[in-house]
């Protein structure tokens, strides 16, 4: 009868182990060209290609920043409290008077997408600044609310809206 000590078991395993690990590099370096050919890239994005992002791992209160045609596109997943705020507004009161539910999709509410350029001048103003929940551009004194409009300072127009789509319950295209 054959036994085997621990000591070799646990050669054996960090063999087995070590040959697994291999294959696995070994499959990796496989995918990592046919990933690569699938993804557009860095030139072909900063020219317009379309961006998915996965709005899965931001919370519910985040501002998160991404690119998109070089231009930096804000997605703020509001809170309900946020929402009320853009809501209760008198539109007809705004400099550039549009109702919340003409900034975000039906349906997706707690989902805003603006694009991060002031109005004004072009500064990029900073999220979860100023007085109404939005954004403060620090250049000017511009402040955006929680829909992204224009409520105080020098900039004429609302944050503008990219073009977007869901393409799931967790996930928009740009572009
Ligand atoms: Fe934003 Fe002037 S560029 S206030």
């Amino acid at each position: 009868m054959t036994t085997v000590s621990s000591a070799e078991h646990t050669r054996r395993d960090f063999l087995y182990i070590a040959t697994g690990a291999v294959a696995t590099v070994g499959a990796a370096a496989v995918l990592v060209p046919l990933i690569n050919q699938m993804n557009p890239d860095a030139s072909t994005i900063a020219a317009g290609a379309p961006v998915e992002i996965d709005l899965g791992p931001i919370a519910a209160g985040q501002i998160v920043k991404v690119f998109w045609r070089s231009k930096p596109i804000f997605i703020f997943h509001r809170t309900p409290n946020d929402i009320e705020l853009a809501k209760k507004v008198d539109v007809a009161s705004l400099r550039d008077p549009e109702p919340d539910s003409e900034r975000v999709k039906a349906g997706h509410e707690q989902w805003l997408v603006v694009i991060g350029i002031c109005t004004h001048l072009g500064c990029i103003p900073l999220p979860h600044e100023g007085n109404y929940d939005g954004w403060f551009c620090p250049c000017h004194g511009s402040q955006y609310d929680s829909a992204g409009r224009i409520r105080q300072g020098p900039a004429p127009k609302n944050l503008y809206l990219p073009p977007y789509k869901f393409v799931s319950n967790t996930k928009i295209r740009i572009g």
